[in-house]
């Protein structure tokens, strides 16, 4: 697919992707740049990290900081950081991640449980918290749109249908679903845009604790549920995550957008 959209629709835009090293972030990273957007990735691994950096530098203004957004300490340096580089924040892509456990919901440890919901829901919630107030300052009308704040959550087709054995994974899509919604609604007349996307099954590392034995297994039950039968592309994520972050979406906020090839009508 194309990381070409309409080219130069972010121009002068300054971006966080957290959970940007890899997969989805890094798709999205990519594609911002292309589009003619600064990025900052956060990510919890270093060396993947700089190897994201490395691959991007040559297509744009891109930025690094090792950051867990579990620590609103780091969350907050790293904001005043990217505000240091690019003198603003316009988008926040929230999409740092992890599946968790594939068992019982009555057999996750409650460490397991916690560590998943702090990750994907309070984590993203930690991100709009420090970056919100920035947007604010800047978005307030009659600002022009180009100053307008946009939040975009990368949640889960899992979050709306609750997968079995991932219900921790599921629980906290479905909160950063409510979190969208909420969030939407108190800044709908504020210049600030929050709306989340819904993918099934992309071929990631988010897999990568799942034991090899049992990969196969997942990947067909995965594709079962899927009528267009495949993984979505990574790419195409990234390009529905640029027109939430773009001109062209102006009326859509507290909007939770389908990415599932027919797996999820609603
Ligand atoms: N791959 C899928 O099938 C799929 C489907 C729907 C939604 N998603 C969601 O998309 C997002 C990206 O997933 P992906 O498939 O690219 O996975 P991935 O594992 O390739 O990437 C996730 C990234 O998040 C980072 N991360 C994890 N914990 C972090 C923390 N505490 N602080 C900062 N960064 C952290 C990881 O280091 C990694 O680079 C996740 O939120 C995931 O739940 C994935």
């Amino acid at each position: 697919m194309s990381a070409v959209g309409s080219v130069s629709a972010l121009h002068g835009r300054h971006a966080i992707v957290t959970g940007g090293a890899r997969g989805i972030g890094l798709a999205i990273a990519r594609r911002y740049l292309a589009d003619g957007a600064s990025v900052a990735l956060w990510d919890i691994e270093a060396d993947v990290l700089a190897q994201a950096l490395e691959a991007l530098s040559p297509r744009g203004p891109v930025s690094a900081a090792v950051v867990d957004v579990r620590d609103e300490a780091q969350v907050d340096a790293a904001v005043g950081q990217s505000l240091r580089a690019f003198g603003a924040i316009d988008l926040l892509v929230n999409n740092a991640g992890v599946l968790g456990p594939t068992v019982n919901a009555w057999t996750h440890t409650p460490a397991q449980w916690r560590q998943v919901l702090d990750i994907n829901l309070t984590g993203a919630w930690l991100c709009c918290r420090a970056v919100v107030p920035h947007m604010l300052a800047r978005s307030m009308p009659p600002a022009d749109a180009q100053r307008r704040g946009r939040i975009v959550n990368v949640a889960s087709v899992a979050g709306k249908e609750g997968n079995g054995l991932n219900a921790a994974y599921s629980a906290s899509k479905a909160g950063l679903i409510a979190l969208t919604k909420s969030l939407g609604k108190e800044l709908a007349t504020q210049g600030v845009l929050v709306n989340c996307i819904t993918p099934s099954a992309a071929d990631t590392a988010v897999f990568a604790g799942v034991p090899a034995e049992h990969r196969e297994q997942l990947n067909q039950a995965l594709l079962a549920r899927v009528p267009m039968g495949r993984f979505v592309e990574v790419d195409e994520v990234a390009a529905m995550a640029a027109w939430l972050a773009g001109g062209d979406c102006s009326f859509s906020t507290g909007a939770v957008f389908d990415i599932s090839g027919g797996r999820s009508v609603y």
